[in-house]
Parts: structure tokens; C-alpha cells; sequence
């Protein structure tokens, strides 16, 4: 790991027709590491998240990528530096196979994407490369299959080496293992470590065993502010942490 962060904010802040949903946030992602944005409901995650990846405009403070000032950036200038979004469902097609949609990914970042036809040599190489990364995530004996036939865990999987085919150096995850049953969850937690090995990763996350198990470095957020940095055991035993969890649960055995 090396010191100049990869990815770092400064100032963030984020309002939604006057409420502060996210608040002066300063991030710094080291390169190499897996970083967990956690936080009760409400704790401002998901603008946080949105607004890294560029899918909202902050209000205020700036965002850059190895030091480039990406604030004024769209998500397919950002993805094109090195930095995808992944985890949208939608994202994957339905109706096209295993194979067919990694190799989308593939045309996407080599620039083939417009082109209605390549030459045979052009093809079969995008199409080992595509069954590479199908075999990096554990489907390469589902190529032919049509996407849609897929559980719901395999989706999550193929939608990752999807985003893998674009080549990311930063890899966004917005709640990787919501909605999976516990055994996708440890999958797809396997999934993240492998697919981890040599860029990084930062992830928004419930499963707090998931975090304790892959990241390396993880940011507490409440009421739109950064609560606490650090290991995963070094946050989870501060007293600020437990109780904004508590008072999260309160909240929730009251509703
Ligand atoms: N588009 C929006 N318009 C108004 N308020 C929003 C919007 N998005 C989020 N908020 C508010 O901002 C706060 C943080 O939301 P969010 O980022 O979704 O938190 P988290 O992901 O940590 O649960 C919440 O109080 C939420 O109601
Ligand atoms: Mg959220």
C-alpha cells in the first residue's frame, strides 16, 4: 500500500433542498486497500457513495482521482480514468449470455463498443478474455447461459466480472451481499477478496462480519458526518460507534 491516496474528498457536502444529507467529509482511500463506508440508516452512505461515484453533484468540496480533480466529471469520463461503479442489477442483460455480456464490458473499455462488426480474430480474443474473467468469478461453465436464467447470487457475480472487463483500478460496490442468502454472502465475500488482489476496493456495507473479514480500513458515518476511521477493530470497540448502533436499533425496534 502505498501513501498518496487513491481516491480522497475534501469538503463534501451534499444538500437536499436545505437538509445537510452529507456535511464536510473529507476521505482518503489508499490505493490497494478495502474500504467500508458503514453507518446507521440515515448516516448519509448512500449520497456519500453516489456523489464518490459521481452519481450525484456535491453541493460543496471537491473529489479526486490519483489527485486529478474529478468534481465536474461524468461517471463515463470516471470510468474511462479507471474508476467503475458496480452492483446494479439492471446493468447486466437479460437476454444476452454469460459470455455476450462480459464481452460488452470488454468493447466498452477497448473502444469497440460502436463497432457493429469485428473481424473473427478480434472476437475470439475478446471472447477468451471474457471467459477469463467468467472463470475469475467462478461461472465460466455457464457461459452459454442466457443472464436472466441466473440466481440471484450468480447475477451479482457475473455483474461483477462485468465491471472486472472494464478494467478498474477503483472499484465502487454499493451493498454487495444485500439480499442474499447466507451462503451468496460468503461467496460473494470470497468474490471481493480475489477480485480485490491488485486494485481497490471501497464498498458500502451492512453485514458487519463481511466488513470484519475483507476491509482493510472502514469510515463510520452518522447524521452525514464521518464518526470515526480506522480498522474494523479499532472503530467497533469506540463508544461512539456502539452507540450510534444502538441508538440506530432503538430507532428501528420503535418502528
Ligand atoms: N434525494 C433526496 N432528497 C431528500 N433527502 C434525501 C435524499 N436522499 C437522501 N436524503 C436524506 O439524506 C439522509 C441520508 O440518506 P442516505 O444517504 O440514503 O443515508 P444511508 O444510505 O446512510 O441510509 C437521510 O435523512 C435521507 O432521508
Ligand atoms: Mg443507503
Amino acid at each position: 500500500m502505498s501513501n498518496t491516496p487513491i481516491l480522497r474528498a475534501q469538503g463534501l457536502s451534499k444538500q437536499f433542498s436545505g437538509f445537510a444529507a452529507v456535511q464536510n467529509v473529507d476521505l482518503n482511500i489508499e490505493e490497494g486497500s478495502i474500504h467500508a463506508l458503514v453507518g446507521p440508516n440515515g448516516a448519509g452512505k448512500t449520497t456519500c457513495f453516489n456523489l464518490l461515484s459521481k452519481f450525484l453533484q456535491p453541493s460543496a468540496g471537491d473529489i479526486y482521482f490519483r489527485e486529478q480533480n474529478i468534481t465536474k466529471m461524468s461517471p463515463a469520463n470516471i470510468s474511462r480514468l479507471g474508476m467503475v461503479r458496480s452492483f446494479q442489477i439492471s446493468a447486466t442483460f437479460a437476454h444476452m449470455s454469460l459470455l455476450e455480456n462480459v464481452r460488452v464490458g470488454l468493447q466498452r473499455s477497448s473502444g469497440l463498443a460502436h463497432q457493429f462488426w469485428l473481424p473473427k480474430h478480434t472476437l475470439r480474443k475478446l471472447d477468451d478474455q471474457a471467459m477469463s474473467f467468467l472463470d475469475l468469478v467462478g461461472l465460466s461453465g455457464a457461459a452459454e447461459q442466457l443472464a436472466t436464467n441466473l440466481p440471484y447470487g450468480h447475477k451479482r457475480a457475473l455483474e461483477l466480472a462485468t465491471t472486472l472487463a472494464m478494467n478498474p483500478q477503483l472499484l465502487l460496490l454499493d451493498e454487495p451481499t444485500q439480499g442474499l442468502g447466507h451462503e451468496d454472502v460468503e461467496q460473494v465475500t470470497d468474490l471481493i477478496r480475489r477480485v480485490a488482489k491488485g486494485r481497490t476496493v471501497l464498498m458500502v456495507e451492512h453485514n458487519m462480519s463481511v466488513i470484519s473479514r475483507i476491509c482493510d480500513r472502514v469510515t463510520v458515518m452518522q447524521r452525514g458526518q464521518i464518526l470515526a476511521e480506522g480498522s474494523y477493530a479499532e472503530v467497533s470497540r469506540k463508544p461512539e460507534v456502539i452507540a450510534a448502533y444502538m441508538g440506530d436499533e432503538a430507532e428501528e425496534m420503535q418502528t
